[in-house]
């Protein structure tokens, strides 16, 4: 393992130790929240509000390790001296990076609603600014093909989109009986799509080589399903 492997690791590590244990405990909160409402249970009445003050820790969880998956994706594609487009693109993504990072905050801050409203489109777009760029593997662009639906990139920018949409509507959520039906809806296919991204993501573990293995790889027909015979040994094994 070279330290590029290892920041490779960080972002699956982060999601299995962190961000899927916080969606257990939310999602079990959210329900929780659903059954007090209804009179279905008895339940403490601080239900709501741990689900709600949990929920805001997942959605800035999930934002964050998107980001470093990106960041770590983009800075590793090829050595600093190499980088594509130089130190002027660097700088350029580097800004990109720090304004999402500053709308997110913001959003988390903000209550006036035009604000939210405008901090979550923000830094959405800056996950998605981030995501285009070249370095990012994206299975398939065509939303009619089936390798669109099976890539880790397309449904991870989708629950972000959702997560940012949770966050920004917390207090509509807490208010409004229909804004709580869209938000559970939401939810709902941020659920499934978690559970696609487990799935997509040890897929693309599973495939991704060690740095080192690479060039060896690089000889390999992935269409094919075949790599090129290692060359023979010599009698004395060299
Ligand atoms: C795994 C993700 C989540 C699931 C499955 C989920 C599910 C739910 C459910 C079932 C309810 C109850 C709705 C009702 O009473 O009819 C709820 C309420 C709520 N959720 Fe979530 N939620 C999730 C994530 C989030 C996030 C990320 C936030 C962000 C802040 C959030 C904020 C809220 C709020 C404010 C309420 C209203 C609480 C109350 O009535 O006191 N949720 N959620
Ligand atoms: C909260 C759930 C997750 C979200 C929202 C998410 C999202 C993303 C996004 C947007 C990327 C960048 C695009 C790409 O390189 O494909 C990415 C990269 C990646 N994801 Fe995930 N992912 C999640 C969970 C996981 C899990 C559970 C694993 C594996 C166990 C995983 C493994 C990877 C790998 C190996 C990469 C390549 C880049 C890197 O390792 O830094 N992801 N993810």
């Amino acid at each position: 393992m070279t330290p590029r492997d290892w920041l490779w690791l960080l972002h699956p590590a982060l999601a299995v130790a962190a961000i899927y244990p916080l969606i257990g405990i939310v999602a079990r909160l959210g329900a929780q929240t659903r059954q007090r409402r209804e009179g279905w249970a008895k339940r403490p009445p601080t239900t709501g509000r741990d689900h709600s003050d949990l929920g805001r820790w997942l959605a800035l969880g999930v934002v964050a390790i998107v980001l470093v998956a990106l960041t770590v994706v983009i800075a590793t594609a090829a050595p600093p001296a190499e980088f594509r487009g130089g130190a002027g693109r660097a700088v350029q993504l580097l800004l990109v990076l720090a304004g999402t990072m500053a709308s997110l905050g913001a959003l988390w801050w903000a209550s006036a609603k035009g604000a939210r409203l405008a901090f979550a489109v923000i830094t959405w777009l800056g996950v998605l600014t981030l995501g285009a760029q070249p370095e990012v593997f994206r299975r398939g662009d065509h939303p009619l093909s089936a390798e669109f639906w099976s890539s880790h990139y397309w449904s991870g920018v989708a629950v972000v989109g959702l997560m940012l949409f949770s966050l920004g509507a917390k207090a509509e959520i807490l208010r409004e009986p229909r804004w709580r039906r869209v938000h559970v809806g939401a939810s709902v296919l941020a659920g499934v799509l978690f559970v696609g991204l487990a799935i997509s993501g040890a897929r693309d573990l599973l495939e991704l080589p060690l740095h080192w293995q690479k060039p060896a790889l690089a000889a390999c027909d992935w269409t094919a399903k075949v790599c090129a015979a290692p060359a023979p040994k010599g009698h004395d094994g060299s």
